[in-house]
């Protein structure tokens, strides 16, 4: 046997006192960390509030007043305007969309449409000379009520919005956008 080579001998399986004391220290830690999970699982759920906050349900923003809106059956164009929270960081006050009211004569009633064209989200048009809607970027033409002159790349009418005139006459429109390109009005989350 070659004099460098040594016999084999057993590991010994027994922990020494040293390697006890790591054991133990890891143990610890581990625990440590464990511990400490949900707190941080619940401050990052307090971080990420905002992106929360962001996917909120449609409310009503005020528009206009009544007297604002000619009751010759005409619509108008309007700017919906909102604080806008963008992820972690609050905005002031700005134009998100427009909508188009009007009403007929004699009444206080508001009808409300959504300026957004349903074919590919471009901005509808008045045309007060044809009495009707014309959106610039593939020609879909829409009658005062909002409804479809066929034949028209639009798959849908105009959408609509739910309006309240207040005791003021102060007009508050629920905004909200839709799916574009589909023939149903179906509300983005
Ligand atoms: S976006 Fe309006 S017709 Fe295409």
């Amino acid at each position: 046997m070659p004099g460098h080579l040594r016999p084999y001998a057993a590991p010994d399986h027994e922990p020494t006192p040293g390697r006890r004391g790591a054991v133990a220290k890891l143990l610890a830690m581990l625990c440590g960390g464990l511990a400490t999970l949900p707190p941080l699982v619940a401050g990052g759920w307090n971080f990420l509030d905002p992106l929360r906050r962001r996917s909120a349900a449609a409310t009503f923003l005020p528009v206009t007043d009544v007297a604002s809106v000619p009751d010759d059956g005409l619509p108008r164009q309007f700017a919906v305007v909102a604080e806008r929270v963008d992820a972690w960081t609050g905005f002031a006050a700005e134009p998100i969309g427009a909508v188009y009211l009007r009403r007929e004569k004699g009444s206080d009633t508001v009808e409300a449409l959504s300026a957004t064209c349903p074919h590919a989200g471009c901005f509808v048009e008045m045309e007060p000379q044809e009495r009707c809607f014309r959106c610039p970027c593939h020609n879909s033409r829409f009658m005062l009520d909002g409804g479809i002159v066929a034949p028209s790349p639009s798959p849908r009418a105009m959408d609509g919005l739910e309006c309240r005139v207040g005791k003021n006459g102060e007009i508050a429109v629920k905004w909200q956008n839709f799916y574009t390109g589909i023939a149903e009005k179906v509300a983005r989350p």
